[in-house]
């Protein structure tokens, strides 16, 4: 394991143990910004956490709502990446019902178990969390409809990788609908290292015109980033969508 993924690992494996976004870190200690408004559950709407535990709202350590982005339906089959304490999991499931499905990939053990002990008290029974790294999914081929993220591609030490993968795992014609931190172009990796560190999602974020680049060396299109609201200087959250093209 790369030395930066074992210290992504290390803080949000405190981050759940503390049940705590403070603990690390997308807006937290060891962020650019400790906003409350710009990172975790406040970006949700309050009807849509009522069902939710505590415990994965106040761990929520993301940087959007995905599911805003994502437009779920009933019946389709979800992947959320880097599911943390599994709040968009749980919101998905509602979303997509019981003939849906929502699936979890999380890397941190500690996150699991939180993840897994959150949909127990919620009751649902249309989830799973997986353990797997977003750059080798745990899950086949053409396997679901829409995959989800939640400030967590910018974690990645190999973006090329979980951008294939997230091709590979989707069914033609599924799409894309991701929060994360993106850059402004002109920022160069130094600059976006000056505003916040790697494990507070700064630091590895991508620009805008990466992110665009990448989505469409791995296969996708119809791709699109808009910027949400700012975390850091020239540094914003933002919404990410691209289709997988039919077969
Ligand atoms: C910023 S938190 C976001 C959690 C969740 N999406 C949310 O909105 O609350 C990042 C999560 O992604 C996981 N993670 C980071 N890099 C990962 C990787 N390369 N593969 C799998 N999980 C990863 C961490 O363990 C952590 O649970």
């Amino acid at each position: 394991m790369s030395e930066i993924r074992e210290q992504v690992r290390q803080r949000y494996a405190l981050a759940a143990i503390q049940v705590s976004g403070d603990a690390g870190c997308c807006g937290g200690s060891c962020g650019a910004t400790s906003a409350a408004d710009t990172f975790g559950a406040a970006l949700y709407d309050a009807s849509d956490l009522v069902d939710v535990p505590l415990e994965a709202q106040l761990v929520s350590l993301g940087c959007g709502n995905p599911l805003a982005v994502a437009d779920l339906r009933e019946g389709e089959r979800v992947l959320d990446l880097g599911s943390g304490g599994g709040i968009d999991v749980l919101l998905s499931a509602k979303r997509v019902g019981p003939t849906g499905f929502a699936h979890g990939v999380d890397m941190t053990d500690e996150m699991l178990d939180l993840a897994r002990a959150n949909a127990a008290k919620a009751g649902a029974t249309n989830v799973a969390f997986h353990r797997g790294t977003i750059e080798d999914l745990p899950l086949g081929d053409a396997s679901v409809d829409v995959v989800i993220s939640n400030c967590v591609v910018n974690l990645s030490t190999d973006k090329p990788a979980v951008l294939a993968e997230v091709f590979r795992v989707l069914v033609p014609g599924g799409r894309v609908g991701i929060s994360d931190v993106v850059a402004e172009d002109h920022l160069t990796p130094d600059e976006r290292a000056e505003r916040g560190s790697y494990v507070g999602c700064i630091a590895g974020a991508l620009s805008r015109q990466e992110y665009l680049d990448g989505l469409a060396s791995a296969g996708f299109v119809d791709t699109d980033v808009v910027f949400t609201h700012p975390v850091a200087d020239g540094m914003h959250a933002a919404v990410v969508r691209a289709r997988k093209p039919e077969a």
